[in-house]
């Protein structure tokens, strides 16, 4: 058995702070399914500090004090991942109530399938410190079935998935393509672009908002409420509005529906039943809330990732360009090289996992990146090879809670890169250092800056 490198204390779950209206985001997600809900350590930690601030003090040793906030980290992860993996791959930190970090793809892949030992009743990775306020909980169900265990992941995930199926995103492929067009009818005859906010960040959010039936015009909004979730989750006041705006908005939605029905994600969702019973509107929300905040952030980094990756290796976009058959592998490719999401679970009973000494409620980050860049599951591991032949990368997660919309996030994504390599074969960096990076529960860039003959 390996040694525990970083047994530090393991505290229990945080389980105090402001209140939210949106109890149950990614963030602080806490779904009660059907049946009791799993009990889970509620003792109290002893500093709020950290909470309050994006800032913390400089990381000295990632075995024992890791940040997932770091700035260097958010920048540059792989040669910490890297480390970790050699020298101390369950790492510690106490920062923002505590949590271990899984690094390898053997144990990432184990826990994430251990469903008994690792519980998804708080999949955020930044610890918010909501107080769950039973009585005014408009998602009591939190955001199933990505913060459920079964029974209630079962049917909530049974429920959605034909909207993301094969055939279902093929009918929003020519409004991918033609939206990645109009974006960039926008900027290219100027020479250069932001292919993060101009282009990466536009094209999600408006398929996203075609499946739920609402206005394209509600775009920039949908994103910053879906930023304020994810990245900002350590933000009381960024956290509240997203929460807020986003709970208000789609309740709103959901009322007007029952009204007058659409041909749409939330219309369907009301005229589903769960044996034989109508589905609540706590669920409705919950279910729909999901929806639109994984589907953004994720897909549009992904998209951003894979941008940055061209524009720094021209040799690529180039190969991509004479060989477009590479398209399919080399789409993956970026997806395993370039991961966005770490996802997190809760420990439900005191246990030892890899000789580390994990305590009911401590929170374990899924660490799917860097499990993709484990020289133990790939050849190669920190290269982009665009013509990998075997790739089961983790991108999408692994197991039960395995990614609902990768047909849909796949789609996108070589839309996304086929058209920008069509109409901008070949493009830089303007300024390395305008290049700005999020980081957290998702990776990608937020600034791009690229300049183009
Ligand atoms: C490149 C883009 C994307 C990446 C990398 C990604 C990644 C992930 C990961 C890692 C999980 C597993 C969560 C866990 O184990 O706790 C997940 C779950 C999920 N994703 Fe995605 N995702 C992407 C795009 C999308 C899109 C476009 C949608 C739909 C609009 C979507 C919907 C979901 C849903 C509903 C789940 C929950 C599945 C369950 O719990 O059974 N994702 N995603």
């Amino acid at each position: 058995m390996r040694q525990p490198c970083a047994a530090g204390r393991a505290h229990g779950r945080h389980d105090d702070g402001p209140n939210q209206l949106f109890v149950g985001s990614v963030n602080g997600a806490r779904g009660i399914g059907d049946g009791p809900a799993r009990a889970i350590d509620t003792r109290r930690c002893s500093s709020h500090s950290l909470r309050m601030t994006r800032r913390t003090p400089p990381v000295t040793d990632w075995s024992r004090d890791f940040d997932v906030l770091d700035a260097g980290y958010i920048h540059d992860p792989f040669p910490i991942w890297d480390e970790l993996r050699q020298t101390c791959p369950v790492a510690r930190t106490e920062r923002r109530n505590g949590a271990w970090l899984l690094t390898t793809y053997a144990d990432v892949t184990a826990a994430a399938h251990d469903i008994e030992r690792f519980s998804s009743l708080e999949v955020g990775v930044i610890d918010t410190g909501e107080i769950v306020d039973e009585e005014n909980n408009q998602t009591p169900y939190g955001l199933p079935p990505i913060s459920a265990d079964p029974p209630l992941h079962t049917w909530t995930r049974r429920l959605l998935l034909p909207w993301f199926s094969h055939s279902r995103v093929a009918t929003y492929e020519a409004m991918t393509r033609d939206l990645s067009n109009r974006l960039i009818d926008g900027f290219v005859a100027t020479g250069s672009a932001d292919a993060a906010a101009d282009y990466a960040q536009q094209i999600p959010v408006r398929v996203i908002a075609k499946i739920l039936g609402v206005s394209e015009d509600m775009s920039d909004v949908f994103t910053e409420w879906v930023r304020d979730l994810l990245e900002f989750a350590d933000d009381p006041e960024r956290l509240a509005r997203g929460q807020q705006g986003l709970g208000e908005y789609l309740i709103a939605e959901i009322a007007s529906r029952r009204d007058a029905p659409g041909d749409d994600l939330i219309s369907e969702l009301i005229g589903l039943t769960h044996e034989g019973e109508p589905l609540e509107d706590g669920l409705i929300l919950g279910m729909v809330a999901l929806v639109l905040i994984a589907g953004i952030d994720t897909t549009w980094s992904a998209i951003g990732s894979s941008l940055w990756h061209l524009a720094t290796h021209p040799q690529d976009a180039e190969r991509l360009v004479r060989e477009p058959a590479l398209m399919g592998t080399a789409v993956e490719e970026f997806l395993r090289a370039y991961s966005p999401v770490t996802m997190a679970r809760v420990v439900t009973d005191d246990t030892e996992f890899e000789g580390c000494p994990m305590r009911k409620g401590d929170k374990v980050l899924m660490n799917f990146p860097a499990a993709n860049r484990d020289p133990l599951a790939f050849d190669r591991a920190d290269e982009v090879v665009l013509d990998r032949a075997l790739n089961r990368h983790v991108a999408f997660g692994s197991g039960i809670h395995r990614c609902a919309g990768s047909n849909l996030a796949r789609m996108e994504l070589q839309v996304a890169v086929e058209e920008w390599l069509r109409r901008v074969p070949s493009f830089r960096i303007s300024a390395d250092s305008d290049v700005a990076w999020a980081g957290g529960q998702v990776r990608g860039p937020r600034r791009l800056p690229v300049s183009f003959p």
